[in-house]
């Protein structure tokens, strides 16, 4: 029989995993094995230490519930979907570029362009419009937009009307002929991540605040083009250079503009305050460098 000791225990493992049938479970099963057991070499946790760690992990897995997802938010919150992110979109060229698609997404109902989509949510109104295009600027028609975004308060609807399908703050959009499309809602805010849960313990911990700065999602296909997802962030937000998630770009940073009574882009009447977005958003072909 074998016997293994600190040193000679990680390649014991990994010579374990070499059979297995398909290339990409071994490599990745090597890779985990490699870098977990690196890890642990480092750091030399105490028994209870690893205890500990062990009761965080369960512990996140029993946060998650169909409108919670822990376990992203702790992809997110080290970092971890960022670098997916970033591998996976490594040629953005003229291309929008990506961002984090966080745990508040779920299929929002249709409207027809110029619609309203804060449903039950409060907030100072707000346009937002803007086309899509190729990456060479020709016009997308027909592309899906699909926008989420928070209340006023810093909460989506599925935290706050968790057990409602009448969805608030989320909608999807055809593009036009003239690749076009825009629509009506509130303005959200900044906001802290969930962070009554392992997630927010572990921020605690490592003396991070949990919040995101002000930003609107949005998620585009077309046939023959890149999925992108994305968010416009809003310029001046005290935490685009802390945002906990990673998630901040240069390029998807943009001024809300503050409007005082007058007309919409769409012609409406305004009165009183009320903000303005307009972007024009790229996307990448599905057979080119990043259309793998
Ligand atoms: C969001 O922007 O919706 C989000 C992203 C990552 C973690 C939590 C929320
Ligand atoms: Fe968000």
């Amino acid at each position: 029989m074998q016997e293994f000791d600190e040193n000679s225990i990680t390649d014991a493992v990994v010579a374990r995993v070499a059979n297995a049938r398909d290339d990409r479970v071994r490599a990745v099963s090597e890779a985990l094995v490699r870098h977990l057991h690196a890890f642990v070499r480092e750091i030399e946790p105490s028994e209870a230490e690893w205890e500990a760690g062990i009761r965080f992990l369960t512990e996140t897995g029993q946060m998650c519930s169909a409108t919670r997802q822990e376990f992203i938010l702790l992809s997110d919150t080290l970092g971890v979907s960022m670098l997916v992110d970033a591998i996976n979109h490594r040629f953005p060229g003229a291309a929008t570029q990506t961002t984090v698609f966080g745990p508040f997404y779920v299929e929002p109902p249709r409207f027809a362009n110029g619609g309203h989509i804060e449903g039950r949510l409060t907030g100072r109104p707000m346009y937002v419009g803007g086309s899509v295009a190729d990456a060479a600027g020709a016009p997308i028609a027909g592309a899906t937009v699909d926008v989420w975004h928070s209340d006023d308060e810093g909460f989506y609807d599925l935290q706050k009307l968790a057990d409602d399908p009448d969805y608030s703050g989320r909608g999807r959009f055809e593009t036009d002929a003239e690749g076009r499309f825009h629509l009506w809602t509130i303005r959200p805010v900044a906001y802290p991540i969930p962070d009554d849960g392992p997630v927010g313990k572990m921020l605690a911990a490592q003396g991070r605040h949990p919040f995101r700065p002000e930003h609107i999602h949005f998620m585009i296909t077309a046939p023959g083009y890149r999925k992108l997802v994305t968010h416009i962030f809003a310029d001046g937000d005290e935490y685009l250079d802390s945002d906990v998630v990673f998630g901040v770009k240069a390029s998807l940073i943009r001024t809300f503009d503050r409007h005082d009574g007058g007309e919409a882009p769409d012609g409406a009447p305004m009165a009183g305050e009320w903000f303005s977005l307009v972007h024009d958003f790229k996307l990448a072909p599905l057979d080119g460098p990043e259309g793998r």
